[in-house]
């Protein structure tokens, strides 16, 4: 019967013992893997989280190595995702699970979801995956799939439109396997029920499908459009002097909080106006008459959710080194290649510091 949720679970279920992908996580029921694979793969796909996924459990086997690692390190590792804050609060968790409770992860979804940076989604995986708890783990590709099967038309951009989702998916998770039925359903997402052209000619759920009886596919779900990205546009001074390099770790209440950069003028267009520079540098000491200024030789764009970065660079070879105050004040300090290589960089810097050869291998 199409409308019984065991004839749903059973079917996605059989579905996936055939065309599941064989991924490391899903062999495992240690809560501290799943729940690495979880963050991970909130943040990327299966395909680029793979690596992510292999460096974080050879580097960090335990939680207990996680928790007692680096920031510095970890972001470093992380490095490529973005979304640096699930970097961080994942670390910042691996902690509070060493200090509060041993090394040992909560037991259920209730107690999972206190941790920090442990959402539904999160905790609902790993009490599905480790602890076999009949919860529903909500992705994307599960919105997906119930939206089309069951003809849910609330905007799944939309916080409140969660609800409605939640309810159609707790009826649906049977009770002796919500581990297998929750990766089958996000599986089925990612490979059968894909957003465009998904494969409904060879689909189990064909004529239970509301959306494809209905002649809805490509409709459904419904997601408003997010709003337009706000343009920045970054002058980074790149100082050098005798081969090494200024840069600077950023501080929170902005992107990339941890992360290291260059000494920033962010101005208002791509064209760095040398007046409004000038004036921003001169009370700081920096003569740039002193230096020899290359120019930028391209614009670096790098988009994020809410913000589309245009960047220039512009290389300053430095005669003396910055004084104290300068330094101070602009929270720079010399790094070697070598050194600079091991910092966590955004993308957008990584890819300048590949591109002025000043990091030969990345
Ligand atoms: N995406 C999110 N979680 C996943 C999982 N456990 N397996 C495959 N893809 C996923």
């Amino acid at each position: 019967m199409p409308d019984n949720p065991l004839y749903f679970s059973q079917t996605l279920i059989s579905w996936y013992n055939r065309h599941k992908r064989n991924l490391p996580w899903r062999t495992t029921t240690d809560p501290y893997f799943i729940w690495l694979s979880e963050v991970i793969l909130q943040q990327t796909r299966v395909n680029q989280g793979l690596p992510y996924y292999e460096k974080f459990v050879t580097t960090y086997p335990t939680v207990h190595e996680l928790a007692a690692a680096p920031e510095d390190e970890v972001l470093r590792l992380w490095q490529g995702l973005g979304y640096y804050s699930r970097a961080r609060n994942m670390h910042h968790t691996a902690r509070q699970i060493v200090q509060e409770f041993g090394g040992n992860f909560p037991g259920n979804y209730n107690e999972l979801l206190k941790l920090k940076g442990v959402g539904s989604y999160t905790a609902a995986a790993i009490a599905a995956f480790a602890y076999k708890e009949q919860v529903a783990v909500l992705d994307g590709n599960v919105f997906r799939v119930l939206a089309r099967v069951f003809g849910i038309s609330e905007d799944i951009a939309l916080p409140a439109s969660r609800k409605v989702f939640q309810e159609q998916a707790d009826k649906l998770v049977p009770a002796d396997e919500p581990d297998t039925y929750n990766q089958s359903i996000m599986e089925f997402g990612a490979i059968q029920c894909t957003p465009v052209m998904p494969d409904c000619l060879f689909c189990p759920l064909q004529q239970s499908c509301f959306a494809f009886t209905h002649g809805l596919v490509q409709e459904l779900p419904v997601k408003s459009k997010a709003k337009a990205a706000r343009p920045r546009y970054f002058h980074y001074l790149v100082f050098a002097w005798q081969g090494q390099y200024y840069m600077r770790k950023r501080l929170e209440g902005d992107i990339w909080q941890g992360l290291y950069d260059f000494y920033l003028y962010e101005g208002t267009d791509k064209n760095l106006r040398t007046e409004a520079l000038l004036s921003e540098l001169n009370p700081a000491g920096i003569n740039l008459e002193q230096g020899q200024l290359i120019p930028p030789r391209k614009d670096y764009k790098h988009i994020l959710s809410h913000q589309k970065i245009t960047a220039r660079f512009y290389l300053v070879n430095l005669q003396n080194k910055l004084s104290p105050e300068v330094e101070q004040e602009g929270r720079l300090a010399l790094y070697s290649a070598e050194k600079i290589d091991e910092l966590p960089k955004p993308v957008l810097i990584s890819n300048y510091l590949k591109d002025a050869k000043i990091l030969l291998h990345l």
